[in-house]
This record gives C-alpha cells, structure tokens and sequence, in this order.
C-alpha cells in the first residue's frame, strides 16, 4: 500500500516534468492539493434570481438576531419596487464608491496623509455621477424607531458611528427611500439635543467635524466622502431592536442628507465611539456584536447583539491601537494582518513589520498596501495561469474568463491575524464575478504604503465576524452563514 502510494507519487512528479496542466489534474487527488485549492462551480458565485434565506447557526440561544441582506439582489426590500425608476448601480459605480469610501476613511484616520490631499486628483480616476442614489455594495438591517415605532431599513457600518435617518420635514433635502421618511412630529417620545449637552460635544470626534448649533437645538454633520453627507437635529428617541426597547437613543434627524445610499433610510453606526449604537446599547448587550455577511446578494446573513449562545469555534485576535499626530482613532476597528497564505505559500509581504487594517462592513474591496498587493497578485495570477485572462476592471486588475468552465480551481487564501489567527476566506472571498466573461481577483492596492489598510466586506463573506469591544478582541468563526 506505502509502496503504490509513494510509486503514484513518483509518477506525478515526473509527470509534472513533462506537462504542467497534467500535474495539476493529478495532484488534486492528494490531500494536500485538497486543502490548498478550492473547486468551485462558477454559477455558484453569482447570484440566483431568488432570495434564500440562511439559517442562522444556533438562533433560539442567541440574544437579538436581525436579519442581514445585500442592498441590491432579490433579498433586498429596499431594491423591491421597480415602479420607482432607481437604476441598479452597476458594478463600476460601486467600486468607484468604495474607491471614495477608503479615501474618506484614511483622511479620518491620517488628516495629513498625502492620500488626503491628493483626494481630488483621485476624483478624476473614477467615473461617478454626484449626487445621484447610485446605492451600493452595503448591507442592511431594520430597526425600529420611535412611538409608535416605525421600522427603518438602515445600511449598517462598522466604519462610523453615528446612526441617522433621514427626517421630516426635510428642511434642505431628502433622497429618495423606500421606507416613509421618520416624521418626528408623529413620535411621543421624540426630544432634540441642546447645544450645551455632553452628547452634543461629543459629535466632534463621532462624526470628525464640530457639531452646529440652531436656536439651542444640538446640529450633526456626517460626511462620508465626497457629496455624500446628512446633516440634521441631533435627537432622542425609543430605539427598538427585534423586542429589546432603549430609550433616549441618541441619533441623527437628517434635514439635509445626499448620496450613495441607495433606497435606504441611513445608516447604522456600529464603531467604537461612546455615541455609536454598540456603546449606547452596552447595558444590554455589553458592547458585544457579530455578524455574517452571505456570499452572494440572493442569500441573507444576520446581525447578533449580545453574546449570549455565539458558536465557540470562534478564533480571536487582539484589536490594534493607532494612533496619528499622537490622537488615537477612537471610532475605528483595527486590526493587524501578520502574513498572507495563497495556495500553501506564505508570502513575504510583511517581513519588516504587521499591518495595520481597518475591519469595515462598507468598503467591499480590501486593500492591501502596493507591495504586498503585487506579491499576491504575482502569485495569483501563476497559480490561475491555465485560464485565459480577461482585462481589467475599475480598481481590480486581475481578471479571467470563464465562460468556457464549469468549475473553477481557486488557490485557498489565509490571511493571518495578530496572535497566529489564520482566516480562510471563502471562495466568495477571493473573486468578485463581473460576468462569467470576467471573474476578477477581488484585492486592490492602496496608493501609498503609508496608507492604513481595510478589510472589506468581501473578503468577510460567510464569516462570522464577532466583535468583543469590551474585551478587545475580534473573532473569526467559519461558515457563519452561506
Ligand atoms: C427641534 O429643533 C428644531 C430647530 O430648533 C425645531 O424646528 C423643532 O421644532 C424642534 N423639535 C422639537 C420636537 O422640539
């Protein structure tokens, strides 16, 4: 038996002299081609026509479960009414979003870096058209607000901190939603923020810009990249999460909002900041949070507060701190990637030091800095090297067509985290589908390699993702959701 098995062994490797493609047919048989490539039917990274819906692992144990779901796809409510003419973004539009989205982030988290001040030229990159509900890559949940409560589908994000939603009577402006636009005239137990509150003083570093003051009534501004904002009444109001009820949630009235939020009714703010939904929430859920995202917009994922009955094969790495201009970003999840395996090879990609990256629910693409981008990509593209290529795409530059595959062999991709945490991510994870005539690497390189990274939200795909504030840790736990 030891001697066919090492003979098979022999005749592989001789015949991997003789025809390249030969031994990588042979070689998936072994064990450990097995664990270094996925097959995967390309269908299954598109798509159904459908919605279905996932279980969630452990439902009846867990605390407060919301349903998760893409913006766009057929699970989506928001992107439901076709009588409203509200184009789907394509593909390019949203990656020039993300493109603003990361530039917007890395001017918060480094106000002097050069990417800040090259934030124009950039502009030219990318088409994008201002101003218009382009909508996006994001996920989104439903929240009650208000008495009675009136249910508000929002795009959550672990990348800011404010909550908001677009208000009556819309002073300046208020795009298009698919939920009524919250009227706080029909809530009882709606309040505004005066100017001289603690809370009020606080926006400053929830929002990144110093809070107005209208006749005594506390002003936020919330900026997320170019022309794209909300700016309204800082507020109190019952905030109702499945049947748990908070009151005196502090939130944004938005009387002036624009941007790229699709038919949503804004947004959910689940960073580290005492203003954010995870910490005016702790008494409840003790600042503790998880989440999956599916792998494709026709399958929904879920949102858990609290820790009450999480799976335990979660694997845990320590948040990172950062600082800049010695102020420390306090909104921000960091955490540090150590080191990339692609196929079974570790690459040296951060020989000199870890890397520090920012875990984001609204950027899709992760970005890597230039270097460790183009040794991935190097290694990639020699190990899909017998698929014919396709050109690029937006931001991404590494792309194939599959039109005439079935299934495709993708490397496995480890990223490992601060404390050896090693993460396969799924292969959802790996490649982003344009068409079946081009299925592309689904990284980017930042421009600087100064620049702080992020963790998108596609390479989280089918994760789940559990975030201990309190305790300082961020977990991984495969198969969250399909
Ligand atoms: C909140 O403040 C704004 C601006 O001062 C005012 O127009 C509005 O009537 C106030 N709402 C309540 C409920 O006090």
């Amino acid at each position: 038996m030891k001697l066919l098995a090492s003979s098979s062994l022999l005749l592989i490797l001789i015949s991997c002299f003789l025809n390249k493609i030969f031994c990588l047919e042979s070689m998936k048989s072994t064990p450990a081609f097995r664990s270094h490539f996925h097959a995967v039917e390309v269908s299954s990274l598109s798509p159904a026509s459908v919605c279905t819906s996932s279980s969630v692992i452990g439902s009846n144990k867990r605390q407060s479960t919301l349903e998760v779901h893409h913006m766009h796809g057929p699970c989506s409510q928001v992107d439901q009414d076709k009588t409203k003419s509200t184009t789907k973004p394509s593909l390019s539009e949203i990656l020039a979003k993300d493109q603003f989205k990361v530039k917007s982030l890395q001017a918060r988290v480094n106000p002097s870096s050069t990417t800040t001040n090259n934030l124009n030229d950039k502009k030219r990159d990318l088409p994008v058209q201002s101003g218009q509900s382009l909508g996006s890559g994001d996920y989104i949940v439903n929240i009650g607000l208000g008495t009675p409560k009136r249910m508000l589908s929002l795009i959550f994000d672990t990348g800011s901190d404010l909550t908001w939603t677009q208000c009556e009577p819309c002073i300046r402006s208020c795009y298009r939603q698919q939920d009524p636009i919250f009227d706080p005239t029909t809530s009882t137990t709606y309040s505004n923020v005066s100017c001289s509150s603690n809370e009020c003083f606080e926006l400053s570093s929830a929002t990144g810009k110093s809070p107005g003051c209208a006749s005594e009534t506390c002003v936020y501004r919330m900026q997320y990249g170019d022309d794209c904002f909300s700016v309204g009444f800082f507020s109190k109001e019952r905030l109702t999460i499945t049947n748990d009820v908070f009151q005196d949630f502090f939130f944004g009235c938005g009387q002036n909002n624009q941007g790229l939020f699709g038919n949503t009714a804004g947004i959910i703010g689940l960073g580290r900041h005492p203003l954010s939904i995870i910490s005016q929430t702790a008494p409840k859920y003790g600042k503790y949070f998880s989440y999956c995202l599916p792998s494709t917009s026709s399958q929904t994922g879920y949102l858990t507060l609290g820790k009450i009955g999480l799976p335990n094969n979660v694997k845990f790495t320590p948040f990172a701190t950062y600082n800049s201009q010695g102020k420390s970003s306090i909104s921000f999840y960091f955490i540090e990637i150590v080191s990339i395996i692609i196929g079974g090879r570790q690459l040296p990609v951060f020989t000199q030091s870890t890397f520090k990256t920012i875990i984001d629910s609204t950027t899709v693409i992760t970005r890597l800095p230039p270097k460790a981008y183009s040794i991935l990509r190097d290694e990639f593209r020699k190990m899909m090297s017998k698929y014919p290529t396709a050109p690029g795409y937006s931001i991404l530059d590494t792309c194939y067509d599959l039109s005439g595959y079935r299934y495709v062999t993708l490397p496995v991709i480890t990223i490992v985290f601060g404390g050896n945490v090693r993460v396969d991510l799924a292969p959802s994870g790996i490649v982003i589908v344009i068409s079946r005539t081009r299925v592309c690497l689904a990284f980017a390189a930042n421009d600087y390699e100064s620049d702080v990274g992020i963790f998108g939200s596609t390479q989280q795909k089918t994760l789940e993702v559990v975030y201990d504030v309190g305790g300082g840790y961020l977990g991984f736990g495969p198969f969250g959701c399909k």
